[in-house]
């Protein structure tokens, strides 16, 4: 099949952006970034030059504050050595023909004082059941248990919504393309989404209208700096990572997803597994939620979790969905779009290496295409 006949490689106009295809790098942690400041290097410019084939990049997840930080190693979107940091990275993604968002992260409850000296906050003070939190103590690194959080003062909520503001002027300064919000994966926006984790009995808490609030006024934030139509929200309506719950989370995300189009963002991108193997043939969206997600929303809509090609064209065939972004398959395959157009097989990446280190595992993953053509 000729890229022009192939749906993957069909244009796509996405919000206020003209992308070359319908592939995404999803946004994954590497947990490679300088110390200390917790900075974006040369290394990561290479890394995410290398896989500017796909129509869009999004970042890793950056915290946008020190307490909004959940793993060691990861980099942030708060300083100005982070921000100039990061330019690095949009200039050699622009220089090879790609485009970038940066994924703006607050973990809130998923957190430890061993990364920053405070105690968690999140909507309210409830432990998130079995979460852990990447820390460094002492010479040892190391997974820990993620303690009580503390609940944030109204005022308080306010400041985060700024905080995330100001990631995006400094997304902006640094020359990312948009900004992805991490609303996914149990971290602190969907903290305030879900009933488990929200007990507020202010204007951020109660209904489903309250627990949408925070999402709402974060998402005008950094809409009010980049515009709607550079602003896509990460959502996973049917994971339970890090001890999230809801009872209802089919009405709770078509609520999201009716918010998300009355606010004009660009996409909407549902995570639909965690990083395990899923059984052939099996969709982990119930059915329904598809169809519904795409009468209640009008812009693009973005999948991930254990697609390969024939899952990808499968589901841009049918219609709903207009993106695909790819996980694990870029982790160890740079070349990702030319070896889906061109049928090539796909090098396995290495658990090992996911998080921490250098370029192993990271930026010497060969592309294959060159040897092929
Ligand atoms: C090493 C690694 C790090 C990840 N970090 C993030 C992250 O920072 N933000 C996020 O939203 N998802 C993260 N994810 C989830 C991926 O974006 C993706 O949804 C998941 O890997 C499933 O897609 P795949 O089957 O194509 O790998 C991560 C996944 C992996 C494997």
């Amino acid at each position: 099949m000729s890229r022009t006949d192939d749906i993957l490689f069909r244009p796509h106009r996405l919000g206020a952006l003209d992308l070359k295809n319908r592939i995404a790098m999803a946004p994954m942690t590497r947990s490679r970034a300088a110390q200390p400041g917790n900075v974006a290097t040369e290394l990561t410019a290479t890394y995410y030059a290398q896989r500017s084939g796909a129509g869009l990049l999004i970042s890793e997840g950056t915290q946008v504050s020190p307490v909004g930080q959940g793993y060691a190693f990861t980099p942030g979107i708060h300083s100005a050595e982070q921000t100039a940091g990061w330019r690095r990275v949009t200039e050699a993604v622009h220089a090879s023909g790609g485009r970038i968002f940066a994924q703006l992260w607050h973990v809130g409850r998923v957190s430890h004082p061993l990364l920053h000296g405070q105690q968690p906050v999140a909507p309210s003070a409830v432990a998130a059941a079995g979460a852990k939190a990447f820390v460094v103590d002492g010479g040892g690194i190391g997974m820990v248990d993620t303690p009580t959080p503390r609940a944030l003062t109204t005022d308080e909520v306010r400041g985060v919504v700024e905080e995330f503001a100001q990631a995006a002027r400094n997304a902006r300064d640094a020359g990312f393309d948009g900004v992805e919000l991490h609303a996914a994966n149990g971290y602190l926006i969907e903290q305030f989404l879900r009933s488990e984790s929200n007990r507020r009995d202010d204007a951020y808490g109660g209904s489903v209208d309250n627990r949408l609030r925070f999402l709402a006024e974060v998402t005008e934030a950094v809409a009010g700096v980049f515009g709607a139509d550079k602003v896509g929200v990460r959502i996973s309506p049917f994971l339970e990572l890090n001890g999230i719950h809801d009872d209802d989370p089919h009405g709770l995300f078509l609520a999201v997803a009716r918010l998300l189009d009355g606010l004009g963002v660009a996409y909407i991108h549902t995570s639909e597994s965690s990083p395990m193997e899923l059984p052939p043939g099996h969709d982990p969206v119930p059915a329904g939620f598809r169809t519904a997600l795409r009468e209640a929303y009008r812009g693009t809509i973005m999948v991930a979790g254990g697609y390969d090609g024939a899952r990808a064209r499968a589901i841009l065939e049918s219609g709903l969905a207009d993106m695909v972004a790819f996980g694990r398959p870029y982790i160890s395959n740079p070349d990702l779009d030319a070896r889906l157009a061109a049928g090539l097989p796909l090098t396995e990446p290495d658990r090992a290496t996911f998080y921490g280190g250098g370029a192993q595992g990271y930026t010497d993953y060969p592309p294959l295409t060159q040897a092929a053509e």
